[in-house]
């Protein structure tokens, strides 16, 4: 743990923690070539409806022209973040069963595969695309583990964006232009819409109030101290962070009573297109559902970095793996290829509401958000998102997650407070 934390110190230097860290793996053995493949390809991801199947869909698209002879296998299993798919998974890697390749959040739970032995290196596949030229370097530098690669990025997505209906800002009186700076401001912003009887802030079950809480911390804690939660230099028991709770159960009763009922994002996401709520704190494969639904950018729906994290980008990024054992390594290699192509990434990430991570992938025709996007992550300071995997392995995450779900029926904040110090504590030790 103390390789791990020392490795996550780096983020607020450099931002990015992708896989950043420790691990194992033996000698790659020879696992066949892309060029060879043949046969069916059993790929593992969430994205199984609406506009993340899309995306997984355009994906395919171009590994069918780049590989006539393997057959894609789409193993998908729904729910948002993961939050089924992930069990699945780990179970199947335990008993000795992995797909030919999955998704996994790059950073700290990409780490867990790689301290558990279950992943292949894939620095000679890097070598032989001649990827390290094309990713930045300082993602290439994050993504190697003692000199090992062990995942081929897919894109860059952001957690930190409110998306909000834009005739319901009007209708509180509120400027669609001019997002509110800090939390308070956003608060007086929803006591408007709150006003007018509309809900103020959509959100679903579990996972999204994870992003929700996630996003709250950073706004009240800044960078420095929102970094500090997963490398121990932010005391979980402190008054800043009693604020920040704070904070979030004020903003917990902004929003719909229903929400534990809400299945997943795409619902919540809903409910603002629908403008039966004004705002909602969604990672940017919400831009994806609007564009898929034929809203306007400007004219049905805006959106801003959560208040008080302007400059700040809260980074995911979804990561493709070759599993030991997978039944057909040189299929998961031609899998990797496309992933990892300037094609496969421009024609996935127009659809996912993401940014590619290949530099050379064209983006001249990605909507007017995602350029925003792209000009952001170039320039903004990068941090590592809580409920996507990047900032704390799986069973943290678990943990704090059930935590978290648990205040949103008592409200009871030192119980949270208590309790996440305690989860941190397991975690550091
Ligand atoms: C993934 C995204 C996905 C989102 C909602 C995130 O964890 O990285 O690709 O769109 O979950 O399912």
């Amino acid at each position: 743990m103390r390789r791990r934390l020392s490795l996550l110190a780096g983020v607020a230097a450099l931002g990015l923690t992708l896989a950043g860290c420790g691990g194992g793996g033996d000698t790659p053995s020879d696992n066949g070539n892309a060029k060879d493949a043949t046969g069916k390809v059993g790929v593992f991801t969430w994205w199984a409806d609406g506009s993340e199947k899309a995306g997984l869909d355009a994906l395919v698209g171009v590994f069918n022209k780049d590989f006539p002879n393997v057959t894609f296998d789409n193993l998908a299993v729904a729910g948002g973040a993961g939050s089924q798919a992930k069990s699945v998974l780990a179970a199947q890697l335990k008993a000795g069963n992995p797909p030919d390749s999955f998704q996994a959040h790059a950073g700290a739970e990409l780490q867990d595969y790689i301290d558990a032995d279950q992943l292949e290196d894939l620095s000679s596949f890097y070598k032989d695309n001649d990827l390290s030229s094309q990713f930045p370097k300082d993602l290439v530098d994050r993504l190697t583990v003692d000199g090992k690669i062990y995942s081929v990025p897919s894109n860059i997505h952001r957690a930190n964006v409110v998306w909000a209906n834009v005739e319901v800002l009007k209708k509180a009186g509120i400027d669609p232009e001019k997002p509110a700076e800090n939390l308070d401001g956003w608060f007086a912003d929803m006591d408007k819409i709150k006003a007018t009887g509309v809900i103020p802030l959509a959100v679903a079950g579990s996972w999204t109030q994870v992003q929700l809480f996630e996003n709250v911390l950073l706004s009240s804690l800044g960078v420095d101290g929102y970094n500090g939660l997963w490398d121990g230099k932010t005391d979980w028991k402190s008054a800043e962070v009693t604020t920040a709770i704070k904070a979030y159960e004020k903003a917990l009763s902004y929003t719909n009573t229903d929400r534990d009922s809400l299945s997943d994002w795409a619902p919540a996401t809903q409910l603002v297109q629908d403008g039966a709520a004004a705002y909602n704190v969604m990672g940017d494969w919400a831009e994806a559902k609007f564009a898929q639904d034929g809203d306007k950018s400007g004219v049905d729906y805006t959106y801003f970095p959560t208040p008080g994290t302007a400059g700040v980008f809260d980074f995911l990024a979804d990561s493709f793996t070759l599993p030991k054992g997978a039944p057909n390594p040189a299929g998961a290699k031609a899998w990797l290829t496309t992933i990892g192509s300037a094609e496969g990434q421009t024609a996935f990430n127009k659809v996912k509401g993401s940014i590619p991570a290949n530099t050379t992938a064209k983006t001249d025709d990605f909507s007017e958000y995602q350029k925003s996007a792209i000009k952001d992550f170039s320039q903004d300071k990068i941090v590592s998102s809580l409920a996507h995997g990047a900032a704390v392995p799986v069973a943290w995450l678990n943990d704090l997650s059930t935590a978290v779900s648990k205040f949103g029926g008592d409200k009871n904040v030192d119980g949270l407070q208590s309790s996440a110090a305690a989860i941190a504590a397991k975690f550091a030790k």
